[in-house]
């Protein structure tokens, strides 16, 4: 099957039941996203696909043929961390960091549909979402963050 990473198309050669986690990860060397429960219930293995946080452990890797996979290696541009990650790095919202990728993808997701996401939609996207280490108030203030580096980011683009 083709699939779509991070703006490039990849042939690969797997069974239909392979997750889509495990082709990422086995197939394509996009170690970034990671292996936690394996059941759906910790984000850690949180990518986009079309734009949606999708928990890729749950994931058929044949049900995402043909759509636009983002991993957290797609997020930066050359040397320079996306936004939602450089505020990740700012507020130092992870101790292992094991986490981290899953919650970053939820956040880039969060803010493409809120901007400037209250509370309560920001706790609702990132339900799910665990972190061993309890970074949770850090990884909270880093979304806040995010959100105004990108409102700063498209101010500087008008
Ligand atoms: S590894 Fe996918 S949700 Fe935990
Ligand atoms: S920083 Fe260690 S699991 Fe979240």
């Amino acid at each position: 099957m083709r699939l779509l990473v991070n703006g490039e198309s990849r042939e690969v050669a797997v069974d239909a039941e392979r997750s889509l986690l495990s082709v990422l990860r086995h197939e394509l060397e996009l170690t970034g996203t990671k292996y936690g429960c394996g059941e759906g219930n910790c984000g850690a293995c949180t990518v986009l696909i079309d734009g949606e946080a999708t928990r890729s452990c749950t994931t058929p890797a044949v049900s995402a043929a043909g759509r636009a996979i983002t991993t957290v290696e797609g997020l930066a541009d050359g040397d320079v961390l996306h936004p939602v990650q450089a505020a990740f790095v700012e507020e130092t919202a992870f101790q292992c960091a094991y986490c981290t990728p899953g919650f970053i993808m939820s956040t880039v997701a969060l803010l493409s549909r809120y901007p400037s996401p209250g509370e309560d939609e920001t706790r609702a996207a990132l339900s799910g979402h665990i972190c061993r280490c309890g970074a949770y108030v850090r990884i909270l203030r880093a979304v806040r963050t995010a959100a105004e580096l990108l409102d700063r980011a498209k101010a500087e683009q008008r």
